[in-house]
């Protein structure tokens, strides 16, 4: 059987990335695209010699031809400008739409049948303009921000309860900004509810209160470490977790920035919630019950996303 093809469309710092995790991984053959010439070309005969010590069989190339895409099963585009330092995600709205029609425009000519996983912020916003652009089926083309902004928060509670990250599980729902839902009581480490091992003396509501904040600011933190750039290595685990669900058929329930309509109340909109993703892509929304304090966070959320949305449609409007 032939391998498998990942595209990956951004080669900068998260597309680097992702392409050594997909080659330690044995995803498939790897090529790089990015407009920058000579770039992805060097990063892939970088990683293509590091397979012989690593122990990985696959072709890595770098490219600047959108023809090159062609036959891709899965496609991760993280291209477009990261923040700096002061800047807020939805900063980044205006130039990296006109990203994501190209890249759409792209994978709609050279690999129609692929798999989308949108990193590019602003990420809810910038999924649906990138899957408008592509074509492609709701169901295939999805955006990651919700395993990201859990890992951060997984990472957070194991270090406060000082238990390995493997045994903590967490929810974040909503957008990828600052208005992110971290769901504390669908956390848990072992089975055992956060609020539950408040009670049990583990920790205190006061210092889970500053974890959920420290989780919505993981970004903007490491932002203001990097100064030249954003957060790369755990966004390209976390999408590499999502393409591997997606390629072995896995079935993973992930958080994941997913098209909603009827779930949670909404008529159409991308926005971070749990999804079962296999072989056909998105193939579940999991629709939780909310309490009336997360309904109210998960709205304000929703309300933040859907206002970016129009800032998008009156660019539009405006440029006529
Ligand atoms: N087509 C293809 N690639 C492009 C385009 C384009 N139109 N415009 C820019 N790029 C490429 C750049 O040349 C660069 O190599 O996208 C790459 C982005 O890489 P970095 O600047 O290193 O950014 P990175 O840290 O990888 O983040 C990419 O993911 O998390 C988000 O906010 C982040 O939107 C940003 C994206």
């Amino acid at each position: 059987m032939a391998r498998n093809k990942i595209a990956l469309v951004g080669a900068g710092n998260i597309g680097g990335t992702l392409a050594l995790l997909a080659g330690l991984k044995e995803l498939g053959d790897i090529v790089l695209f990015d407009i920058a010439e000579g770039m992805p070309q060097g990063k892939a005969l970088d990683i293509a010699q590091a397979s012989p010590v690593e122990d990985f069989d696959a072709a890595v190339s770098g490219t600047n031809d959108y023809a090159d895409l062609k036959g891709a099963d899965v496609v991760i585009v993280t291209a477009g400008v990261p923040r700096k330092p002061g800047m807020s995600r939805d900063d980044l709205v205006g130039i990296n739409t006109k990203v994501m029609r190209s890249v759409g425009a792209g994978i709609k000519a050279h690999c129609p049948d692929a798999f989308v996983i949108c990193i590019t912020n602003p990420l809810d916003v910038m999924v649906g303009v990138l899957r408008e652009a592509c074509g492609l089926p709701h169901e295939k083309v999805v955006g990651m921000a919700g395993v990201l902004d859990s890992a951060r928060f997984r990472y957070f509670l194991a270090e406060e309860f000082k238990v390995s990250v493997e045994d903590v599980n967490a929810f974040v729902l909503g957008g990828h900004g600052d208005t992110m839902v971290p769901l504390v009581r669908y956390s848990a480490v072992a089975g055992i509810p956060v609020p539950d091992l408040i009670k049990m003396g583990w920790s205190t509501q006061e210092k889970i209160d500053q974890i959920v904040q420290r989780t919505r600011d993981g970004g903007a933190e490491i932002v203001g470490l990097l100064k030249t750039g954003s957060a790369f290595y755990a966004p390209a685990s976390s999408a590499i977790q999502m393409a591997e669900s997606y390629l072995r058929d896995k079935k993973r329930v992930l958080p994941c920035a997913a098209y909603v309509k009827g779930a949670y109340g909404l008529d159409g909109l991308y926005v971070g919630v749990p999804v079962v993703i296999g072989a056909k892509g998105v193939e579940r929304i999991v629709e939780i019950e909310l309490n009336a304090d997360e309904k109210k966070m998960f709205d304000h959320s929703v309300g933040a996303v859907k206002a970016l949305v129009e800032v998008v449609k009156n660019m539009d409007a405006s440029a006529g």
